[in-house]
This record gives C-alpha cells, sequence and structure tokens, in this order.
C-alpha cells in the first residue's frame, strides 16, 4: 500500500458509502483525512473508529449544496489541517423523480448543486494553493450514469454527472501546467444506500453480488498513489456481474 504519511486529504460525503470507504483507507495509509456531509454524528463515529486505529481524521459538518457553507469549511480546514494533497469531490445524492416529466426544479437543483456545483467549488477554492505548491491531485466520483445517460439514473443525475467529465477536463487543461492533476472515476452500480433513492430500489441479495465501496476507494487511493508525473485522468470502473444493477 502506498504510504500517504505527511499528506492531507479532503473527502466529501465521508459519512457513508464510497466516501466512507475512501477516508477509511486513506487514513489506514497514513494520510490526515478532512471528513465533509451533513451527519455530524456519523462522521464523529467514523473519526474515533480511525483514530482507534491510530490514524487521524477531522470533522466538518456541512451541507455541500450550500455554496457559503463550503467556502467556512474550507476556511476551517485550512485553519486546522493546512495545505491539501489530494481532494476527493464524492458527496453526491440523487432524487426519486426520474424522468423529464416528473423532475421538478427542486430535484433539478439539489442534485446539480451537490453533486457538480459543490465539486466546481472546492476545486475553485483549493487548486490555487494546489498550482502555487506545483502539486495536487483532484479525484471526482462521476457515474457510468455520464457515459450512458438514462432513465434510471434520471435525467437531473446524467447532466450533472456528465458535467463532471467537463470539469476534470478542464480541471486537468489548467492545473496540469502546475503539477495539478484531476481524475475522474465512472464507477457502475456499487451496493450504496444510495440504491434505496431508486423508484425500485434493488434487493439485498442482488447488492451482495454487486461492486462495494472498497472497490472504488482502491481505485481512488491508486489513481492518487501514481507519480505526479502521471495522471489516470478518467478510469471507468464496472461491474463483471451485469444481471444485477
Ligand atoms: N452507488 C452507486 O451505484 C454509484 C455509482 C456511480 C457513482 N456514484 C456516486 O458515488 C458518490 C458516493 O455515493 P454513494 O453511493 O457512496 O452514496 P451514499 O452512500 O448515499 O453516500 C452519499 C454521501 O454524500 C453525502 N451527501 C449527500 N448530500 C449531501 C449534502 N447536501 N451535503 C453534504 N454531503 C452530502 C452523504 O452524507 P450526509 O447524508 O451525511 O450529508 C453521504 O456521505 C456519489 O457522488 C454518487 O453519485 C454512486
Amino acid at each position: 500500500m502506498t504510504d500517504f504519511s505527511g499528506q492531507n486529504v479532503i473527502v466529501t460525503g465521508a459519512s457513508s458509502g464510497f466516501g466512507e470507504a475512501i477516508a477509511l483507507k486513506f487514513a489506514a495509509a497514513g494520510a490526515h483525512v478532512a471528513m465533509i456531509a451533513r451527519r455530524e454524528e456519523v462522521l464523529r463515529a467514523l473519526a474515533q473508529r480511525i483514530e482507534n486505529d491510530g490514524g487521524r481524521a477531522l470533522v466538518f459538518p456541512c451541507d455541500v449544496g450550500d455554496e457559503a457553507q463550503i467556502r467556512a469549511t474550507v476556511r476551517k480546514i485550512d485553519a486546522e489541517l493546512g495545505p491539501i494533497h489530494v481532494l476527493v469531490n464524492n458527496a453526491g445524492t440523487n432524487v426519486v423523480n426520474r424522468s423529464i416529466d416528473a423532475t421538478t426544479m427542486d430535484d433539478w437543483r439539489v442534485v446539480a448543486d451537490v453533486n457538480l456545483v459543490s465539486a466546481y467549488l472546492f476545486t475553485n477554492l483549493l487548486m490555487p494553493q494546489m498550482k502555487e505548491r506545483g502539486a495536487g491531485t483532484i479525484i471526482n466520483i462521476g457515474s457510468r450514469a455520464a457515459n450512458y445517460p438514462s432513465l434510471l439514473s434520471g435525467v437531473a443525475y446524467s447532466s450533472a454527472k456528465l458535467g463532471m467529465h467537463a470539469l476534470n477536463r478542464v480541471t486537468n487543461e489548467e492545473g496540469n501546467p502546475h503539477g495539478v492533476r484531476a481524475c475522474i472515476i465512472n464507477p457502475g452500480v456499487t451496493a450504496t444506500p444510495l440504491l434505496d433513492r431508486r423508484p425500485v430500489p434493488p434487493p439485498q441479495e442482488a447488492r451482495k453480488l454487486m461492486m462495494q465501496s472498497e472497490d472504488i476507494a482502491d481505485t481512488v487511493l491508486y489513481a492518487a498513489s501514481l507519480p505526479l508525473r502521471a495522471n489516470a485522468e478518467r478510469i471507468d470502473l464496472y461491474p463483471t456481474n451485469t444481471e444485477v444493477g
């Protein structure tokens, strides 16, 4: 396992699913992890678990759908943790209404804000210090839905995740000359609580056969552990078992 000692990592959406697994793996690899989500108690329990295992994790309760909260959180992280080496834009959500007919403007806005606008704002706030140091890694958690927009994933979610591809590309165009790289990981269906938001959630038996959060976390750490001269700009991580999605 690559040693991330001396590196500070931000993980958004760390209270569940991919984010929890990503925070645990970075902490186990020696990184200091700033964990962001709305559910403070869940984050505190996770931080305790990490500290019991000898790691260091800090909790930053924040609704990433709220610009002012993101700005305040980044300031707090800067004061408490210092420079950020790896930013993982993982927080995401979906709504039950998936068709254009059924999607309300509130649905559209929450999905755009939490998945796409937050990733942009964290990048906007953290890239300057990364460029100044000549080093930084930004991992964007996209989705298979960006490669195959569909009614199953929904119009708002597919559009937001496709937008993350543009954000990732421009981050590289702007950041690469300064040692900053961005990687977008596009997972297919994975067993996390997000699937409960489907109009028809998959049964537990099917979830056992799907990809698991650890698989995505391993991929994130792989991308972040490459030497800075190399960038896995885009990784499509799909399940081998296509019957269960
Ligand atoms: N599971 C899949 O099949 C799949 C496939 C492709 C891509 N993805 C993407 O992977 C990422 C992680 O999803 P997951 O499957 O791990 O889902 P999850 O278990 O539902 O976790 C979502 C995380 O995002 C956080 N979050 C949601 N809304 C937030 C808000 N307004 N402010 C702050 N944090 C917020 C949640 O924390 P709080 O509720 O505590 O705020 C939670 O920690 C998402 O971007 C998702 O779109 C998932």
